[in-house]
């Protein structure tokens, strides 16, 4: 059985980036959980249902393209938005949201050779995972790579609405009561402000083959 990677860390650090490449290169599973928090968010958004009983009913599937399924509705494209940001992180505040998706999350990870992204992957989710990594990187560049993404999928964007939504997420992510966004003690901290995508690639492939 391959190892379980989980890399955490703040909005726009580069971790799904990075963590489809290793587990391509690995051929590893990439589990996208934040696209979890924003299945259900959209699902919200888009009923007049409670969100106790939105998440109870939900199927969310991610698969090998890290394609995402909500209801088995390819939504992959309509769960990237500021909007659908900003509400994925309201609804990861519940407890009973956090419990469904964790042993979702847990379940996915069984089989092994999985990377695993999001902001408790290494706190709450697999908390035995055989190599976990901390990816950060200043705020302003994270804002940046964030503009760079959606502007080329031609979004109107405003850098400074975007650093600001960015900033007010990761304070949100951070102090939330359950599974706050946070470094594990035994995490390695990879902070990619000056780094390129190659360059964080290569030091995860290293730090693998030693854990
Ligand atoms: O990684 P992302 O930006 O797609 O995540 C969207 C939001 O989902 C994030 O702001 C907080 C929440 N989230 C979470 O609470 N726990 C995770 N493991 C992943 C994401």
């Amino acid at each position: 059985m391959g190892k379980v990677i989980a890399v955490d860390g703040p909005a726009g650090a580069g971790k799904s980036t990075v963590s489809k490449i290793v587990a391509n290169k690995l051929g590893y599973t990439y589990i996208d959980t934040g696209a979890m928090y924003r299945a259900v968010g959209l699902k919200y958004s888009e009923t007049c249902e409670d969100l106790i009983d939105v998440v109870e009913k939900i199927d969310i599937e991610l698969d090998d393209k890290a394609r995402v399924f909500v209801d088995g509705q390819d939504v992959t494209a309509k769960i990237r938005t500021p909007e659908i940001s900003k509400l994925a992180s309201d609804v990861s505040k519940f407890g009973f949201v956090r419990k469904k998706l964790t042993e979702l999350q847990r379940k996915m990870a069984e089989r092994g050779s999985v990377i695993m992204d999001g902001r408790d992957i290494g706190t709450q989710v697999l908390p035995n995972a055989d190599l976990k990594i901390f990816l950060t990187a200043s705020l302003e560049e994270r804002a940046r790579r964030r503009f760079e993404e959606l502007k080329a999928k031609e979004q109107i964007v405003n850098f400074d609405a975007i650093k600001t939504e960015i900033a007010l997420r990761d304070k949100q992510d951070s102090e939330r009561e359950i599974a706050p966004l946070k470094q594990a003690d035994d995490a390695i901290l990879i902070d990619s402000t000056h780094l390129t995508i190659d360059e964080v690639v290569a030091q995860i492939l290293s730090l693998c083959s030693t854990h």
